[in-house]
């Protein structure tokens, strides 16, 4: 397996008495869409920004593409992109100038054109910042962020504050840039975002990292159980599944039976069982846990809170 390309080793740094990050570990692989994903103020910016070389860790080492961020920062620079949380532009900067202005920043810039073209900015070119919509300005720093062609792209809290259908073009276009062979690490608090994005997360909580994994694996170690809720009007219906060895509790409201289990083959189970008994169904729904309940099971509270 080649290296991680951002590998983070016992990282801790405090304000003052606030302890921001603490003892977080984390290895990032090439091609990867990574977030770190935790409420306001659990240490995600502060993790990243030590990451890119931004802020200075009290503790711990960091490596990235093989540089130290800190040491080699104006090396790294060259090879990494930056989407801040909250960045803005001067209100009246054009699109266009605004990319002229970063290109001027870098020896080798990509084909503007092609960029403005693959975020969806052709149009906006001569806009001025101030009237962009959020999302449209969330793609200029994308695109602000790419114009060097970076490997490894950093994007902090990207879609914030923006509608679904301005979100899911975010998310379109990020899934884009991993499928050109770039290293993609996040943050967000949106656990539906993490889930639909990353093919990794990190779960983050007042500073310490709570657990790593793939969101499916996440939800399969901490929130196994599936549930069934079906309606029928039989009365006995509940009963007739209650002693089934896989169904481990039936609460039933009236014409509405919630069947509780584990596991992938629970749904098929029940769905046999139901065909088996002949009971009338008129409605039926499953429902599976996500990260956001994980997040709750892992940190006893929700990520808002
Ligand atoms: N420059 C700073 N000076 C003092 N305290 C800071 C500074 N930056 C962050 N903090 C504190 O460190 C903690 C972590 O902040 P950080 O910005 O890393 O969190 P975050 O997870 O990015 O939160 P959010 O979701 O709100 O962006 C918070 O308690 C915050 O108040
Ligand atoms: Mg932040």
């Amino acid at each position: 397996m080649p290296p991680p390309v951002i590998s983070v080793s016992h990282l801790g740094k405090s304000y003052g008495s606030t302890v921001a990050v603490d003892d977080v570990c984390l290895e990032i692989h090439k091609g990867e869409i990574f977030g770190l994903i935790g409420p306001n103020g659990a240490g995600k910016t502060t993790t990243m920004e030590c990451v890119e070389g931004l802020r200075k860790a009290d503790r711990g080492t960091i490596s990235v593409l093989g540089l130290d961020p800190r040491r080699d920062l104006a090396a790294l620079q060259h090879r990494i992109g930056v989407q801040h949380q909250e960045a803005q532009l001067q209100k009246r900067i054009k699109v266009w100038e605004a990319i002229d202005l970063w290109s001027s920043l870098y020896p080798r810039v990509v084909d503007t054109e092609v960029l403005l073209a693959r975020l969806g900015l052709e149009e906006k070119r001569n806009a001025k910042f101030m009237t962009l919509s959020g999302g449209q300005k969330q793609r200029l720093f994308i695109a602000l962020a790419m114009i060097h062609d970076p490997e490894v792209l950093f994007l902090d809290e990207l879609t914030t504050g923006l509608d679904p259908q301005a979100r899911h073009a975010i998310w379109g276009l990020v899934k884009g840039i991993r499928e050109r062979g770039k290293t993609v690490f996040l943050t967000t608090h949106l656990m539906e975002e993490a889930e639909r994005l990353c093919d990794r997360v990190a779960i983050i909580d007042h500073g310490r990292l709570v657990e790593v994994g793939t969101p499916a694996e996440l939800v399969e170690r901490h929130c196994p159980e599936r549930r069934v809720v079906f309606t029928s009007e039989g009365t006995d219906a509940a009963e007739r599944l209650a002693g089934v060895p896989a169904v481990r509790s039936v609460v039933s409201e009236g014409c509405t039976h919630t069947l509780r289990g584990e596991g992938d083959d629970f749904v098929t189970h029940v769905i046999n069982l139901i065909a088996r008994e002949g009971i009338q169904v008129k409605g039926f729904r499953t429902e599976v846990p996500t990260l956001e309940d994980v997040f709750l099971k892992l940190t006893g509270h929700g990520v808002r809170d």
